[in-house]
């Protein structure tokens, strides 16, 4: 069952206000203009800024809002092709291998079925689909949300390879080939800056910073997140 709703993308940047709005999420138009921007040019967003001022929230907000699936990929230390991207159920190769050993084919016909047993254990039928593989296959409602979360706690290796996804939305798999969205995934990156992400990484993406909220928004965003609160509470808060 799908109750997701579906919406289109926003056409202006007051839209893009509402929209955000709509979902408890407190933007100013900063932060508005260059999301509307990176919609309308099917560019990655790229979020920096302290911990806690709501740019993994961004991406969950806009996911309800325009009712489209949120992929995730949280970034850590040591993150690798095998976890983000894809990787090949090696137990079920195996055990392919063993059915069609054990079907003892001789000669000829053992030379044949070889090649259809490669061309059968690298299939897709084998490939385990991490989230950035994912993201390049048609969902319902419409292109996911790519959120590659906290960018700057992997290294540098892994930025290089995701150059290829932001810039054309592609992977390639030595084994099968390459991968491209039909539509490309709304990627939204974040990093709190415990090191500077490569410039090669940025060039392909809009940027923005994203500061601690002052007292009025801080106050929106409470109204916004525990209407409950008191007025007076909200505002010694
Ligand atoms: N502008 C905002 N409007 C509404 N809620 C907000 C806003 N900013 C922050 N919040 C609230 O603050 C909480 C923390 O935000 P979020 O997890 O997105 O921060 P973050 O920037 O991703 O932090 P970190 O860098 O630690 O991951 C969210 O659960 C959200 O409810
Ligand atoms: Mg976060």
């Amino acid at each position: 069952m799908n109750d997701r709703r579906t919406a289109s993308l926003p056409t202006s940047i007051d839209e893009t206000l509402a929209l955000l709005q709509g979902g408890g999420y407190v933007a100013d138009r900063a932060l508005a203009t260059v999301l509307f921007l990176a919609l309308r040019m099917k560019r990655p967003l790229l979020l920096e800024g302290e911990a806690g001022t709501g740019k993994t929230e961004i991406a969950k907000v806009l996911s309800a809002a325009l009712g489209r699936k949120l992929i995730r990929l949280q970034c850590y230390e040591g993150l690798d092709l095998a976890s983000a991207v894809y990787e090949w159920n090696y137990a079920g190769q195996m055990m392919a291998i063993r059915l069609a050993e054990a079907g003892g084919a001789s000669g000829d016909r053992a030379n044949l079925d070889r090649t259809r047993l490669e061309g059968d254990i690298f299939s897709e039928k084998y490939l385990i689909k991490r989230p950035l593989l994912q993201a390049l296959e048609p969902q319902e409602g419409g292109a996911p949300i790519l959120l590659i979360d906290e960018l700057d706690r992997t290294d540098e290796a892994f930025e290089a390879f995701l150059l290829e996804i932001l810039a054309d939305s592609q992977v390639t798999i030595p084994e099968l080939g390459t991968i491209r969205a039909a539509e490309p995934p709304i990627v939204i990156l974040t990093s709190n800056r415990t090191r500077e992400i490569h410039d090669a990484l940025k060039r392909r993406c809009l940027y923005h910073w994203v500061g601690y909220p002052d007292a009025a928004r801080e106050l929106a965003i409470l109204k916004a997140r525990a209407p409950q609160a008191p007025a007076k509470l909200a505002k010694q808060v």
